[in-house]
């Protein structure tokens, strides 16, 4: 800390306001502002190493994370009034952006402004509630009735039982902070910060911290070209969870195996369509190269660099937890480059799209750095920029394009490319990454406008408003508790989730300019990214220095000028069509075949990468398929896809019926299936034995591999 020079520094421009040095006004002004972001970025430093200590659970670290966080708030309403109190007009002149920005930026620094009294009561109601969460060693995670959250996380995907879910989730609803606290005493508090700024309304107030004029209104109407869409989805899933009557009803929070619903991809394998093989695939083979933890972010690390955006700061390797609790938390002390993970090492699909989104943050912050305009406030101020969301996001949506889980060694492009199968995993893909960002859209703007309308008083006047249950059951068919809200820090915090919101319309506008630009279908949209990532560059550069909807036309090469729904639901055609299908059986379904891909494929493809020692990720995926094939028989929730894959609707849409419209002659179907069997058996046995051999090798490379690794760290 240096206050030494500040009080200094402060009386001068005090005294200085009428006074001859009227030219040296701005300069004064640039120091002060220069001072005060350095003493920031020492709180920030500090509260970043408290948050760490709290987060790996050292002695006594939530006190200390709760006095940062109190002294951070007073600290920054001094910063503020002070600025107020020496800034006169003429200071800054009209062309003086970038000064202007940051003196903005740093007289409305958010909730800190409210009354000392107020902001501890809120960072206090925040920080013990999460650090409650996080500790907890009680959760009932079904046969082990004493689980850690990470458990009962774990626990929840594996889950069958109804009655055991709804037990794990009611053991984890006791662990939440009283609600009639945070209606009476937090949640009001925000009517208290828009005041300090002079809105009339928490909404406004939102709105400017989004800073997108109207941010709310404009999200609403998003949501309502959105929400056909999530509806249809809802249903779909209402009808393969609970069966026809359930259809249009709200779903129990806990059927999703989910603790809030905002993520329903815990049961896709009972929503999968009738060819799910690159379901399969991504799923067992991100378990047998064990993706998780550090090896998914450094998967994802090498993503970000084949986008052309080099590698990442060398530290996050040596300083990050990977063995900790998902969701994972981004620890950022605000000095240029150093930034911290938290995370888990779990495998999941889930987990390997946010270790995607979660380095790219990074990179974001990197890039910011770079540019030596932005210093403190422009790269850390307390801003809820949907760019900051869209570019990470975009990173989670490249990760699962056929040419990136290929290079990944998830899916062979061959096999993506095989035939007319690409729209039937196109499918796949779209329901993977449908089943999580369409809840989230739904679960964001619901939480911001319960409480708007929590705050506005409607309680009395309408009862269906009075508690988050109640409201969610309308505004999202979901059936969940009163409290299960409070287990968010965007809530606990009083935050919007209005950037994250817009954030994920933004992100799928971004990708349609890129994928509008490609060539085919086919082509490689990372590669094509990596050869023009200017534009995402010079977004990311800016930080908070312009306001990022100034900053849309150029991201989006100037083909849209502002938040649009239509890139999201282009992106969601086929799952459109496929939950069309799915809900009304008389429709043509028009659907195209899926043809099973020769088993050969892999066996041939042996030999030549067998010589090619390099390849090291084609081997590893073939030998995984195979693997694959052997291993499937007892496998929980693989068996369950393939079960759940046979019944219900998709029997009526059984493609005999089509094939015969098609002209498709039956007996040379049933001739080519007994061919196939034929063939299938023989292989069956190569399969077998190349298997044991692949994967033989494949560990021996392991063993050498690891072999090197010792040799070359010792
Ligand atoms: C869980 O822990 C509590 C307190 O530590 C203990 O009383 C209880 O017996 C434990 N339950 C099980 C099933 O281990
Ligand atoms: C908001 O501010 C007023 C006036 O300072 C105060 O009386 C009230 O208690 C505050 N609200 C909350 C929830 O603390
Ligand atoms: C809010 O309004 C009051 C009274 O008009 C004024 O004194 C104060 O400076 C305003 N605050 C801000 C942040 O504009
Ligand atoms: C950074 O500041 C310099 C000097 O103030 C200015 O010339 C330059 O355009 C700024 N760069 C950006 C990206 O705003
Ligand atoms: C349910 O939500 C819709 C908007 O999604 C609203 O128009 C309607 O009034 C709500 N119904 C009730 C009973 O509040």
């Amino acid at each position: 800390m240096r206050p030494s020079l500040l009080p200094a520094l402060f009386l001068l421009l005090s005294c200085s306001g009428s006074s001859m040095f009227r030219s040296d006004d701005r300069v004064m002004l640039e120091s002060l502002v220069e001072l005060i972001e350095m003493d920031y970025e020492d709180h920030c430093e500090q509260r970043a190493a408290a948050s760490w200590d709290e987060l790996v659970g050292a002695p006594a670290a939530l006190q200390r994370k709760l006095e940062r966080d109190k002294v951070y708030g007073i600290f920054s309403k001094k910063q503020t009034h002070e600025i107020r109190s020496v800034l006169t007009t003429h200071m800054l002149s009209p062309n003086d952006d970038i000064l202007r920005r940051k003196v903005k930026l740093l007289l409305e620094p958010g909730d800190t402004m409210l009354d000392t009294e107020q902001w501890i009561r809120l960072v206090t109601f925040g920080d013990t509630a999460l650090h409650n969460l996080r500790y907890a060693t009680d959760y009932d995670c079904g046969s082990n009735a004493n689980c850690t959250l990470r458990e009962l996380h774990k626990s929840l995907t594996m889950q069958h039982d109804d009655e055991t879910l709804r037990r794990m989730k009611a053991s984890w609803e006791q662990k939440l902070p009283s609600l009639d606290e945070y209606r009476q005493h937090i949640l009001p508090l925000l009517r208290n910060a828009s005041k300090e700024y002079n809105y009339t309304t928490v909404e406004e107030y939102w709105d400017s911290l989004a800073e997108y004029e109207g941010g709310l209104l404009k999200a609403r109407e998003l949501w309502d070209q959105v929400k056909p869409l999530y509806l249809k989805l809802q249903k779909y899933v209402s009808l393969r969870l609970r069966g026809e009557d359930a259809i249009g009803k709200p779903i129990p929070v806990h059927l999703l195996k989910s603790l809030t619903g905002d993520d329903w991809l815990n049961v896709i394998e009972l929503l999968l369509p009738k060819h799910a093989d690159i379901y399969q695939k991504l799923h067992a083979n991100l378990q047998l190269k064990n993706l998780g933890g550090e090896k998914a972010y450094r998967r994802a690390a090498k993503l970000i660099e084949e986008l052309n955006f080099g590698p990442l700061e060398p530290q996050l390797w040596t300083e990050s937890n990977f063995n900790g609790q998902c969701p994972p938390i981004l620890v950022d002390s605000c000095k240029p480059n150093n930034v911290k993970m938290y995370t888990c090492k779990d495998v999941s699909i889930a987990n390997y799209m946010d270790a995607h989104e979660a380095v790219m943050k990074i990179k974001y912050k990197e890039v910011t750095a770079l540019h030596s305009n932005n210093t403190y406030v422009l790269r850390d101020a307390n801003r809820y920029s949907a760019l900051y969301e869209a570019i990470p996001g975009f990173a989670s949506l490249l990760s699962l394009t056929p040419h990136a889980l290929n290079r990944a060694g998830l899916y062979p492009l061959e096999r993506f490319n095989y035939r007319n199968n690409p729209n039937h995993h196109r499918l796949v893909l779209q329901l993977i990454i449908a089943l999580r960002d369409l809840p989230k859209l739904n679960y964001y703007l619901a939480a911001d406008e319960w409480r708007l309308q929590v705050l506005m008083g409607s309680i009395t006047s309408s009862k269906v408003v009075s508690s988050w249950s109640e409201f969610r059951k309308n505004f999202s068919l979901v059936d969940s508790a009163d409290v299960e809200l409070l287990s968010d820090p965007y809530v606990t915090f009083n935050k919007p989730f209005l950037g994250k919101f817009m954030g994920l319309i933004l992100k799928y506008q971004i990708y349609q300019t890129f994928a509008e630009e490609l060539i085919s279908d086919d082509a490689d949209l990372a590669q094509h990214v990596s050869v023009d990532n200017s534009r995402l560059m010079e977004a990311m550069s800016r930080g908070y220095g312009v306001l990022w909807p100034a900053m849309l036309s150029d991201l989006l090469a100037k083909r849209e000028y502002g938040l649009e729904f239509t890139a999201l639901t282009d992106y969601f055609r086929l799952l459109d069509e496929y939950l069309d299908n799915q809900l009304d059986p008389s429709l043509d379904t028009n659907e195209m075949e899926y043809e099973e891909p020769p088993v050969e494929t892999p066996v041939e493809n042996e030999i030549p990468i067998e010589k090619d020692a390099d390849n090291e990720v084609e081997l590893d995926t073939h030998a995984n398929i195979l693997e694959n094939v052997i291993d499937t028989g007892d496998d929980g929730p693989m068996k369950q896809g393939v079960e759940t894959s046979t019944v219900g609707v998709l029997e009526i849409k059984n493609p005999v019926g089509a094939n015969n419209e098609h002209g498709e002659i039956p007996a040379e179907a049933s001739y080519s299936t007994y061919w196939w069997i034929g063939i299938a058996v023989a292989l069956a046995v190569v399969v077998l034995l190349i298997a044991i051999i692949a994967k033989k090798r494949h560990s021996h490379r392991k063993q050498l591999e690891r072999q090197r690794r010792d040799t070359s760290h010792a």
